[in-house]
């Protein structure tokens, strides 16, 4: 019999398979003890298996989680060994370009207080979620070099606009909005400065606003946002964005949470639909420094699993993952870089015990 779902799970590289591994103890923890119909099924894709046989992201491996998958866990990719980074486009383009994921979701909420970086804020002036682009925009690859090492060298990257895109990503901002019932949306662009490309992202936000009266609009720089992001995050609830600036500005959005540990992301393609598949990953890379010492944060992934819960059907076991999370900040039962001593697989045991006591 077919399993419902079958799930990928894609460590990848440095400190990926490391809290991949946690992640896969939560899907196991619903398919042992909930009756989670879910099929495992662990891809060998990464650096290593590049340095080995050059493989980065095989066609029937592509093929097989279009056509079956429910979801992909994906770890992060990005290895020393590579400096030129081949494998970790092939594979994460692969994945976002290749199943259309054009909306990448990254929830940027504070779960603890003391995780805020900023003075005289507290937790409850971070909560909001970033739509980000996440097929288009600088990193479509369209470019190249002339003249390569010469004093005359040029380098070029097309920064790729389409109106199907960029409407469809400001819409699914606007959906996201209207179903939780948020006030406002933002959308943040350099069209003071790119005035082809981010004129259309303009005209598109207003002209797709119009279908929402219940939201208001707000155009902002992303130059501004990242000072109003320091300076006061309170006021922001959704803030559309294309792929380069949702890259950085999710960054720092993590520095509010309380660190890239913290941050959980969904790439879906946002109308859904049964059987569409979906791809889930912490917003944080494979942190070479860390990889191999049991240091790694896996609350990112954790609360990661959770996004992926909600897209199989069960939102609040995302609800409870990210509550789960929230209480083991809170009991200091996390990595140092939240402030904790426990290394990765101990949190792993604190968070999958107490879900064992949670229903
Ligand atoms: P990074 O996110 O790996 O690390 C940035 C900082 O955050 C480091 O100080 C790191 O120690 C810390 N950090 C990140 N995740 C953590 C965690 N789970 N627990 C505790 N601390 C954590 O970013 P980087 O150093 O710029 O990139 C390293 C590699 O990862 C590069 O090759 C980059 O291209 C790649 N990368 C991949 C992805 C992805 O696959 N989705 C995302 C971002 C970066
Ligand atoms: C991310 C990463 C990737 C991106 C890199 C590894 C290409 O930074 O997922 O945030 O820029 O999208
Ligand atoms: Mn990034």
């Amino acid at each position: 019999m077919a399993s419902k779902h079958l799930i990928a799970l894609l460590g990848g590289d440095g400190i990926g398979p490391e809290v991949v591994a946690q992640g896969e103890r939560v899907l196991e923890f619903y398919r042992e003890k909930r009756g989670l119909d879910l099929d495992l099924w662990s891809l060998d894709l990464g650096a290593d298996r590049y340095l080995k046989d050059k493989t980065t992201y095989p066609k029937p491996i592509a093929d097989r989680i279009a056509a079956e998958a429910s979801a992909v866990l994906l770890g992060a990719l990005g290895d020393p060994r590579v400096p030129g980074l081949e494998h970790a486009r092939d594979i994460l383009f692969g994945l976002r370009f290749g199943l259309d994921l054009y909306a990448n979701v990254r929830p940027v909420k504070a779960l603890a207080d003391r995780l805020v970086p900023l003075k005289g804020r507290t937790a409850k002036d971070v909560d909001f979620t970033v739509f980000r682009e996440n097929t288009e925009g600088i990193y479509v690859g369209m470019g190249g070099q002339f003249k390569r090492g010469t004093p005359d060298e040029i380098a070029i990257n097309e920064d790729v606009n389409t109106r199907k895109g960029v409407e469809r990503l400001i819409r699914a901002g606007f959906e996201f909005a209207k179903a939780r019932g948020k006030k406002t949306v933002h959308m943040a662009d350099k069209s003071n400065a790119m005035k082809h490309a981010h004129e259309l992202w303009y005209r598109c936000f207003f002209e797709v606003a119009k279908e929402y009266p219940g939201i208001d609009a707000k155009h902002v720089y992303v130059d501004a946002l990242c000072f109003y992001l320091v300076q006061d995050p309170s006021p922001f609830e959704v803030v559309v964005t294309c792929n380069l600036f949702g890259d950085i500005v999710t960054d720092l959005g993590a520095a509010l949470q309380g660190g890239l540990g913290m941050a959980g992301s969904a790439n879906v393609h946002a109308s859904g639909g049964p059987g569409r598949v979906a791809m889930f990953e912490p917003v944080h890379g494979s942190a070479p420094p860390l990889a191999g010492k049991d240091l790694a944060n896996p609350m990112a992934c954790f609360l990661t699993v959770g996004m992926m819960l909600t897209h199989l059907g069960y939102p609040e076991e995302e609800a409870r993952m990210e509550k789960l999370v929230s209480h083991a900040i809170a009991e200091g039962k996390c990595t140092q870089d939240v402030g904790g001593q426990l290394g990765t697989r101990a949190v792993g045991d604190f968070v999958l015990n107490e879900l064992s006591h949670a229903f």
